[in-house]
């Protein structure tokens, strides 16, 4: 299939009422690990990109292994997602390379660190919103802002500093037109969220849960959505890793937010947890080997059962083939003629 847009795909969720996992890569092994899983589950699936992967592997090198992915795999439907744009000019040169949908973080300031005001992630946002639709590419928008940095990205602090105010995500997404809103609701990126199992007091679900009564049509956004499994973390201790107790999202409750309007969840760090220790466990075991091949290949297997069973936790398992995909043009002309909505429906407090 040719790469669609998120607002499709995320469109095709609300109507199936399932999530969709938004998994980060870097390199081909994870390009790889997910199109398998993505293969395995029949899933629909988001690939997204971070400044940092782009800084990484080079923007030429990573739309070409996902233009090989859309091709080697013509039955999955493939979103090619900008994960965190801190400026308009990222998200410009990420639309003009061809990513088919990109989100502006304007919840931060272009340092990727200081809070923004409203208004200044308003402007942006728009300002990203109307270049993309008119050349038919989607944007999620942030409103609220996460814990916890990530290779220099983030505010630092606690995912609790600054959750998402319900009456200004609603008027964030009257103003922007945003095809979906990611919200801050206690989460972090990285691999140090809780410190114990969350529960309401730290991971706000009741918060989320208000957010989508008042915007019932939007396409709600979790971040920092990892769930940090016990046994990955084990693996990685096991084999001379040095990894702190910790806790993250369990799946139950992302299962809940899919209940209540989340169709997009962010993951990275599970992954880069089970390609770790897959590859300690071969420098443990086996020190004498050196071929690459011989620890790459574990780390994208153990990739690849992560993201398998995601997919099928957060629903999107089946539906690979539910629908065809619609080009950016159409998409375009849909934005263009207010067929695709962006002015979100709100409901009363
Ligand atoms: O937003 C966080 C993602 O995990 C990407 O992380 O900026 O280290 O590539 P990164
Ligand atoms: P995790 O660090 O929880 O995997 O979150 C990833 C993320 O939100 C990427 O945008
Ligand atoms: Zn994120």
């Amino acid at each position: 299939m040719p790469l669609v847009t998120t607002r499709q795909l995320l469109d095709e969720a609300a109507k199936g009422g399932y999530g969709v996992g938004a998994f980060n890569v870097n390199d081909m092994e994870q390009i790889q690990a997910i199109m398998e899983a993505a293969k395995e589950t029949n899933s629909p699936v988001i690939i997204q990109a971070s400044r940092g992967a782009r800084k990484y592997a080079q923007d030429n090198y990573l739309y070409h292994l996902m233009l090989a992915a859309a091709e080697l795999y013509p039955q999955i439907p493939l979103a090619m997602h900008l994960d965190h744009g801190n400026s308009f000019e990222t998200c410009e040169s990420a639309i003009k390379l061809g990513f088919t949908s990109v989100m502006m973080d304007g919840s931060l300031k272009p340092d990727g660190k200081t809070p923004a005001t409203f208004e200044e992630n308003v402007a942006v946002t728009k300002q990203v919103v109307d270049y993309a639709h008119e050349r038919g590419v989607s944007v999620e928008g942030e409103i609220g802002v996460l814990g916890g940095i990530e290779d220099g990205h983030g505010a630092g602090g606690s995912g609790l500093d600054h959750v998402t105010d319900p009456d200004q995500a609603v008027e964030f997404a009257e103003l922007t037109g945003v095809d979906s809103l990611a919200i801050a609701i206690g989460t972090s990126h990285g691999a140090y969220k809780f410190t114990k199992k969350p529960d309401g007091s730290v991971l706000k679900m009741d918060l989320l849960i208000k957010i989508h009564q008042r915007l019932p049509n939007t396409h709600l956004v979790m971040h920092g959505s990892s769930s940090v499994p016990k046994e990955l973390q084990d693996v990685i201790n096991q084999y001379g890793g040095k990894l702190k107790e910790t806790w993250g999202v369990p799946v139950e409750e992302i299962q809940l937010g899919v209940k209540n309007g989340v169709r997009k969840i962010n993951v990275d760090t599970d992954n880069r947890l089970a390609i770790t220790g897959a590859i300690r466990k071969v420098f443990a075991e086996s020190p004498e080997k050196f071929d690459p091949r011989d620890y790459l290949t574990p780390a994208r297997a153990a990739m690849q059962k992560v993201v398998a069973q995601r997919m099928t936790q957060f629903g999107q398992a089946g539906h690979a083939s539910d629908y065809t995909a619609i080009s950016i043009a159409d998409m375009a002309k849909g934005y263009k003629s207010g067929a695709l909505v962006t002015k979100p429906l709100v409901a009363a407090k």
